[in-house]
Formats: structure tokens, sequence, C-alpha cells
């Protein structure tokens, strides 16, 4: 599946009358305050690594170790590979647990820097006591409501219209 041009790729192409205030200042706080480039990084918007979002559930019922249980590494208990966000607003239900029901909801869960505090400090699997520490990178950001909507506008040029395939004739 192909991601077309974007408006965001318009806007870095030279069109940048395209993109509103908020979608701006949105590409602005993504790379500043909010931080969100240090993993979503790249035309692709992921650094294709593995990190921990705080999203594994520790010692819930929905509980997911992520990499860990293919890697046995305890280093690696609730880390996800970091997906693209183009088209994002097509993706929902977010996260690899559909747990997070609207884009506003994803970024009030960044803005309190992805807290997991109703959650258990370790878990024990198959035996071994494991867990999970979010990534450094995850700061409480403290985002207005003004910047949450600024953030959501610039998520948005990230997708594009959709499109109607036609599926290719299968073999008989
Ligand atoms: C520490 C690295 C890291 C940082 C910083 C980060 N993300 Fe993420 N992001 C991830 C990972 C890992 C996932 C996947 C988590 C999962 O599947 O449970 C994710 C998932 C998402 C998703 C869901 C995508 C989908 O299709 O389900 C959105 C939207 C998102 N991030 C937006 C942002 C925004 C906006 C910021 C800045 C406020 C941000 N991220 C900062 C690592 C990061």
């Amino acid at each position: 599946m192909i991601s077309p041009q974007s408006k965001f790729d318009q806007f870095i192409d030279g069109q940048a009358a395209l993109f509103s205030d908020d979608e701006v200042m949105g590409l602005h706080l993504f790379r500043t305050k909010a931080q969100c480039m240090n993993c979503h990084s790249s035309g692709y918007f992921s650094n294709n690594q593995f990190e921990n979002d705080g999203t594994s559930l520790l010692g819930s019922k929905q509980e997911d170790l992520g990499k860990y249980l293919v890697t046995k590494d305890p280093n690696d208990a609730g880390k996800f590979r970091v997906p693209t966000l183009r088209e994002v607003t097509r993706t929902g239900p977010w996260m690899h647990n559909g747990s997070l029901t609207s884009l506003q909801e994803v970024l009030n869960f960044y803005s309190k820097g992805n807290s997991e505090i109703s959650q258990k400090k370790s878990t024990v699997h198959e035996g071994i006591t494991l867990t999970s520490q979010k990534s450094e990178m995850l700061k409480f950001l403290d985002l207005n409501e003004k910047e949450i909507t600024q953030l959501e506008a610039f998520l948005g040029t990230l997708s594009t219209k959709t499109q109607r395939l036609t599926p290719p004739e299968l073999p008989k």
C-alpha cells in the first residue's frame, strides 16, 4: 500500500501557503516541546526502532510484553515498533491494542508523559519477574488545550484522501 503525497509533503516541497497557522504551530510543537520527533522521525515518521511507549499494561488482563515475547530479553519488555504516522487519522483505534479511540486521547496520553501509575511495577511471566521501563524520551509535557488542537491539526496533514483501489485479478 502506498501513501501518496500528503499536504505535509506539498508544504515541505515549498507550498508553504497550504498550511494553516494551527498546522504550522503543530509541526513546530511536534519537533520541539512535544518531542515527538525523538521517535517519529524521518519522512516515514518512525525511527523504525522498538521503544517502550508505556503501553504494556503490566499486571493487567490486557498485559502485552511486546518484543520480549519474541526475544526473551528482559530489556525488551513493553517495547513495540514505533509506527509510522502517515495516514494516522485513519489507523485508529490507536496503539498496538487499539486502547486509545481518538487522537485527542493519544495526545493527552503523551501530555501526561505516558504514566503507567495505574499499572503494577512488575509482573511474573513464565516464572520470570519482569519490569516495563517506559522510554526516558517520554516526559511530562503538560500541553495545553490549544497545543493539543495544533498537534492534532498537524497530524491531519499526514493523511491523504481515500482512494478506490481495484484489486488485482487473481490467477485462476
Ligand atoms: C519514546 C518514543 C516515542 C515518542 C517520544 C513518541 N512516540 Fe508515538 N509511539 C511510539 C511507540 C513505540 C508507539 C506504538 C505503541 C504501541 O503500539 O503500543 C507509538 C504510537 C503512536 C501513535 C499511534 C499510531 C497508531 O497507528 O496506532 C500515535 C498517533 C503517536 N504515537 C503519536 C505521537 C505523538 C504526537 C508524539 C509526541 C507528542 C509521540 N507519538 C511521541 C513511540 C514514541
